[in-house]
């Protein structure tokens, strides 16, 4: 696990992770490291490639800024069905002030294992069906700017890159 967040186009966020086989102290370790690096960011969500591994997690903290935060681990996690649509502007810990308007599934179900081996079964809504969306995409190496739309976003998202490129130059 990195220290910090990988940022586009660090090659790590095209990888697909690879499911969990066995819930081992390396892999509770990982999730405590994710947790810490997405409430210290006030992420919303983290996936493991995005701190340099290829396990098949991602954690998920849906009030960022209150004193108690909630996280969820999900390990393996698999949708079982999902519906309706619904558009907003999206961001990400790996595209540092980019937001890219997505449209994703309103609700969505789902099942993963957690920390203790078990297997949950979710139904999500709102932020939370959202942010499960975005997560399993980074799991399979799919970002933000794979679902640009509107000419803005492509702007914008165009520009974000040449910033980027300038920085890494500098
Ligand atoms: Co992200």
């Amino acid at each position: 696990m990195t220290q910090t967040i990988a940022k586009y186009p660090d090659p790590i966020l095209r990888e697909k992770a690879n499911p969990v086989e066995r819930i081992t102290t390396e892999i509770l370790d990982l999730a405590e490291g994710m947790i810490r690096m997405m409430i210290e960011s006030d992420g919303v969500g983290l996936a493991a490639n995005q701190v340099g591994s290829r396990e098949r997690i991602f954690v998920i903290n849906t009030t960022p800024h209150e004193d108690k935060p909630t996280p969820i681990v999900m390990i393996n996690p698999v949708i079982i069905d999902q519906e309706g649509s619904t558009s907003e502007a999206e961001g990400c810990l790996s595209f540092p002030e980019l937001y890219i308007t997505i449209e994703r599934a309103d609700r969505v179900n789902l099942h993963a294992k957690n920390t203790f081996n078990e297997t949950i079964v979710y139904e999500t809504t709102g932020l939370l069906a959202r942010a499960v969306q975005h997560e399993i995409d980074h799991l399979n190496g799919v970002l933000i700017i794979d679902h640009v739309t509107t000419d803005e976003d492509k702007e914008n998202m165009e520009q974000w890159q040449k910033n980027m490129q300038q920085k890494a130059e500098t």
